[in-house]
């Protein structure tokens, strides 16, 4: 009812501490928090509390042993496996014992470059249960920013596995490591390897260490005991990408992310013990972070650990077929996911087929949700489809439509409502509070609700950097407005981050890396919008005189994205041309750039140096002539 919503909402800003603190009792502490907020120690001061315990060891403690905690789900190795609270104990120690044999200690960082299999998940309760902090990064990102995250993160051990599969292809993880870690200037003690039987991979000793050896050699090792760590402590290290080069190490604490997630399964997705929860995603992104390994596990529920894609593994029925099979109660997944699906099967015969169980609701999030997509899924499914808005930094939902409340509204276009415990405003570029169904600068008044970020790693100033640009206020990133009856509606970015198949991506860093290939005089990246994959990379480039072959450059361009940056940049176009439109101070005029691209119709702003230099870009894309 928006009624409870309303009031929820309402007694999270009036008095953060009470709500908070009462929030805080669906956590098990070793030390309890007396207060829940203090401006120096951040949310829940002086208590201490262990995230794996929290996740696994309570609740067997309450008899809930024999309950599903971890169903791994995996088409591409037709493996459908299971593990009890009890079972999940027994792994995760086992690896917490292996991390401790290698000398790993509360504080440590542990870089885990792992495909979507248990031992991934086991590794990261591991880490939480000895106080280490681990930092998971993608597998579709290159060495060299691997690399990079290394160099930041300076961890102990990297984890990693032999291969991961993506869809029909196998890819080789244990190269790329060995490549990142060439790279790399900061020398780790060990690499630990999963083998997988798809394909082995080569073991380098005594650098590198077999895991299922390490397994063995340890199996006769007590199973660490959960470490008290303080509430502020790191859990984690999550990178994402910001608009440099260098991307942004997200600091996670225990004690507020404990807290947060735990209430926004009770009082957003309705999801507690016993549940199947599954959030179908990636554990290399905060969606995976926080809904497939930590808040599905806090709330003891059942999460799915799905090795798929939602086509081509095998078809576009494995969404609704694995909901189906496991009893999903609530699905979460990215409307590019839904997209893709529609495509192949835009008259949902697979979900006819299957049914979706006692599935009660879909969520969706990690980039915008065109309302096409929500109509569609809400007409197949007869279900709510409900649009949601979070980003890396804040960790769990920021606007939602609080569905466990018993609310219901939606609109499409829109994220839903401030969630609890988040104060939001649309600023003017001055810095004022702009009414309703006025666009501006998505902000969010200080201090942010326990989960979200109080640092990046390494970096206070670009920390810094989020708040200043609005004193008291979170800079978002994001621009849009809300409308008269209070939804807030999500229109894009204000910088150069996009979103491609739900991955957040910055044009800045391809523009980067497309600068310093050989022949390159000038170029822009822009995202251009994509019926699959929501926005797609394309970049523009300006050859240096003496350059004649231009397929060549622009292959060249694709070719090193993907190398440096990755596979997941996904930047597939690039066009050769005479000039890039820019202004008479020569700022380059992307968002003209962006409207060409997306066919619109567009005016020459009369800010521009050379009017042609539009019809030249629009001619390129029109013609096709010169796309590698
Ligand atoms: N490890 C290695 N490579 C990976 C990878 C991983 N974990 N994830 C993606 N890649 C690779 C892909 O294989 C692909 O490589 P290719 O260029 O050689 O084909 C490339 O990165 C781009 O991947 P992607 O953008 O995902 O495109 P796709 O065509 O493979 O799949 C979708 C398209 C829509 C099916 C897929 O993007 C998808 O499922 N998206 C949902 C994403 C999601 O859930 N995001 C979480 C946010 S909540
Ligand atoms: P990430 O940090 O990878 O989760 O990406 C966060 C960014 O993704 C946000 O700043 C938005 O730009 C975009 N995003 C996430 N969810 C939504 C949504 N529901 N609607 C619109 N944009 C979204």
């Amino acid at each position: 009812m928006r009624e409870a919503y309303q009031r929820s909402w309402q007694a999270s800003i009036d008095d953060p501490q009470g709500f908070w603190l009462d929030a805080a009792k669906a956590v098990d502490w070793f030390d309890a928090p007396e207060s829940a907020y203090s401006e120096k120690a951040g949310w829940f001061p002086g208590a201490s509390l262990n995230t794996c315990y929290n996740c696994v060891d309570r609740h067997v403690a309450a008899g809930r042993g024999d309950g599903v905690a971890l169903i791994y789900d995996s088409p591409v190795t037709d493996t459908t496996r299971s593990w009890s609270y009890a079972q999940l104990l027994e792994e995760v120690g086992r690896v917490a014992a292996m991390l401790a044999r290698l000398g790993v200690e509360k504080g440590d960082r542990i870089v885990l470059y792992m495909p979507m299999v248990p031992e991934t998940l086991f590794a990261m309760l591991a880490c939480a249960r000895l106080g280490a902090v681990h930092s998971v990064v993608f597998g579709g990102f290159a060495p060299h920013e691997l690399a990079k995250r290394i160099d930041d993160a300076a961890p102990k051990l990297v984890l990693t596995a032999s291969c991961g599969i993506e869809g029909s292809r196998t890819i080789a993880y244990k190269p790329m490591v060995d490549q990142a870690l060439k790279l790399a200037s900061h020398a780790v003690a060990h690499v630990v390897l999963l083998q997988r039987d798809r394909l082995m991979a080569d073991i380098n000793a005594p650098r590198d260490i077999d895991w299922a050896a390490l397994r063995e050699d340890t199996a006769g090792d007590s199973l660490p005991d959960c470490a008290p760590v303080a509430s502020d402590d790191p859990l984690y290290i999550l990178y994402t990408s910001g608009t440099t080069g260098t991307p942004k190490g997200v600091v996670r604490e225990n004690g507020g992310h404990a807290v947060a997630l735990a209430w926004s399964m009770a009082n957003i997705y309705g999801i507690g013990a016993g549940d199947v929860f599954w959030a179908a995603s990636d554990v290399g992104w905060v969606v995976g972070h926080s809904y497939i390994v930590y808040a599905p596990l806090l709330v003891g529920a059942t999460t799915i650990l799905f090795e798929g894609k939602p086509i081509g593994t095998p078809d576009a029925g494995t969404f609704w077929r694995t909901i189906a099979r496991h009893a999903v109660k609530i699905f979460f997944t990215a409307p590019t996911a839904i997209r893709a699906v529609r495509k192949e099967d835009s008259e949902a015969a697979f979900m006819k087929e299957t049914g979706t169980g006692p599935l009660q609701a879909i969520f969706l999030a990690g980039e915008r949700a065109d309302p096409d997509t929500i109509a569609w899924l809400e007409e197949k499914s007869g279900l709510p489809v409900i649009d949601h808005w979070w980003q890396t930094e804040l960790g769990w939902p920021a606007i939602a439509t609080c569905f466990a409340m018993g609310d219901t509204r939606r609109r499409p276009g829109s994220a839903g409502f401030p969630v609890p415990g988040w104060n939001f405003a649309v600023l003017g570029d001055d810095g004022r509070v702009l009414g309703a169904e006025q666009s501006g600068n998505i902000a969010i008044r200080e201090p942010l609700p326990p989960g979200a970020f109080r640092a990046l790693w390494n970096n206070p100033e670009r920390y810094a950097k989020s708040f200043s640009g609005f004193p008291g206020y979170y800079e978002t990133g994001d621009a849009g407005h809300f409308d008269s009856d209070g939804f807030l509606h999500i229109m894009g970015r204000t910088d150069d981050i996009i979103n491609v198949a739900g991955h957040r991506l910055s044009t800045g860093q391809m523009e980067q890396i497309v600068a310093q290939v050989p022949g390159v005089a000038e170029c822009a990246v822009i995202g251009a919008d994509d019926p699959v994959k929501g926005m797609v990379p394309l970049a523009f480039i300006v050859p240096r005189a003496d350059i004649s072959d231009a397929s060549a450059l622009a292959a060249a361009a694709i070719a090193a994205v993907r190398a440096e940056l990755g596979a997941v940049a996904a930047l597939r176009k690039a066009y050769v041309v005479a000039q890039l439109p820019k202004t008479r101070s020569g700022k380059i005029l992307r968002a003209l750039l962006r409207t060409i691209a997306n066919g619109k119709d567009y005016t020459i702003p009369a800010t521009i140096e050379d009017p042609a230099a539009a019809d030249v870009i629009a001619g390129a894309i029109a013609s096709e002539s010169t796309p590698a």
